[in-house]
């Protein structure tokens, strides 16, 4: 069911000293930073040959992001993103097999613009998968 791995998303404490990390010492294709308020984040696209890395900040009082920072000062991977092609066949499925959807299961706009959502990470060895169509 589950397609390419579409990216990484990794939490970090400060954007532009993490951005001009991947920039300059490991030498990656980094894009502006980008707010989505929806989200509670300001993201930076880095784009890899075969997949992406998001690297989120905390935007707003009610970010999802800065309860993570708390408890992982450094910053650390907050989640990875599976590509499904049929977002809603995925979710019924993945609710017949006792998976819980976060969110009250209904699909969100994600930051590409693309329909998403959340799996709950108690269910999938402590990883937060976000399943996004493609
Ligand atoms: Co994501």
């Amino acid at each position: 069911m589950i397609g390419r791995l579409n990216h990484v998303a990794i939490a970090v404490p400060d954007l532009a000293a993490a951005s001009d990390q991947y920039r300059q010492m490991l030498g990656a294709d980094v894009g502006a930073p980008q707010d989505e308020p929806d989200h509670g984040v300001t993201v930076v696209f880095i784009t890899l040959p075969n997949t992406k890395i998001e690297l989120l900040y905390p935007l707003g009082d009610q970010s999802p992001i800065q309860g993570f920072l708390d408890k992982n000062p450094s910053g650390g991977i907050h989640h990875i993103c599976y590509e499904v092609d049929d977002i809603l066949v995925a979710r019924d499925h993945l609710l017949d097999q006792g998976a819980r959807v976060l969110g009250g299961g209904a699909p969100k706009i994600g930051a590409h613009g693309k329909p998403v959502l959340f799996l709950h990470p108690k269910d999938f060895n402590g990883c937060l998968i976000e399943l996004e169509q493609v």
